[in-house]
């Protein structure tokens, strides 16, 4: 399989607090590639790396054999970088439909006119279809994870970003989330995909990463990253200071 994404040796934080340090990873086209680690050991601001909402002060991201290590978020995605938010932040006032068009029309490269089926096939895959008119307002949870999703789609990415998406959620509504993530990957979307449920991210990755303090502690099999000893200290060293994922 052909490699969409590379980090190489990236460091990157905020302002004077450094988080990724010297962070190193490959994602290869169609697979689910599953990121956990311990609370703020720096998944989401790897995910604001490769947005480009913060610059990495040294290394390098390459995505689709470009280096866009210092290109802007809206180049990025309109190179085919789509991102859920960890908490869902839809313009409520608006309808379902209505949010998901403007992802298509702003983060992808379409007029009104043009967007608006990208908008309907993103309802659709998402299960979201009914709920259209509804005021994003007033979306259940699992409804505004959807609808998080279908904003991404909308954005026609090569590459989807979820950040704890099933975070929240019932343990059947989980099994819905994993069952919408495994019909995208049918589909050949290509997805990072960070959560803290573990059995979640065994069961549904491909190849899974586990970080600790801002780099890569760990990669590969799914099943055997979770077996590995060095996996089981980093989890346990959090247990210990009562800070469980
Ligand atoms: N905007 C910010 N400004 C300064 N520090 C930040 C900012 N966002 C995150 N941090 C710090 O960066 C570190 C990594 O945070 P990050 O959100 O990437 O962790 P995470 O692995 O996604 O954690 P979680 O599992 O809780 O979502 C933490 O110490 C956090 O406090
Ligand atoms: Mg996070």
């Amino acid at each position: 399989m052909e490699t969409i994404l590379q980090f190489k040796n990236v460091y990157a934080g905020y302002g004077r607090v450094q988080v990724l340090a010297d962070l190193s990873f490959e994602v290869k086209t169609g697979e689910v590639f599953g990121v956990i680690g311990p609370n703020g050991c720096g998944k989401t601001t790897m995910f604001n790396a490769l947005l480009g909402l913060i610059t990495p002060s040294r290394g390098e991201i390459r995505f689709g054999g470009a280096d866009i290590t210092r290109k802007s978020p809206d180049e990025r995605c309109r190179m085919g970088i789509g991102r859920t938010y960890q908490v869902p932040r839809p313009f409520e006032h608006m309808t379902v439909f209505e949010n998901v068009l403007l992802a298509a029309v702003y983060g992808g490269r379409h007029s009104e006119k043009s967007g608006y089926p990208v908008a309907e096939a993103a309802l659709r895959r998402t299960g979201l279809s009914g709920k259209r008119n509804l005021p994003s307002g007033k979306l259940t949870l699992l409804d505004r994870k959807r609808l998080e999703i279908a904003r991404a789609l909308g954005t026609e990415p090569k590459l989807l970003l979820l950040d704890e998406v099933a975070a929240g959620l019932t343990e059947s509504e989980v099994h819905d989330v994993m069952a919408l993530v495994e019909s995208l990957k049918q589909d050949g979307q290509t997805i990072i995909w960070i959560e803290h449920v573990i059995e979640t991210m065994v069961k549904s990755t491909d190849t899974l990463m586990c970080m600790s303090t801002g780099t890569q502690l760990l990669v590969g099999e799914p099943a055997a990253v979770m077996d590995s000893k060095e996996v089981e200290e980093v989890y346990l060293g959090v247990e210990d200071e009562a800070d469980v994922c």
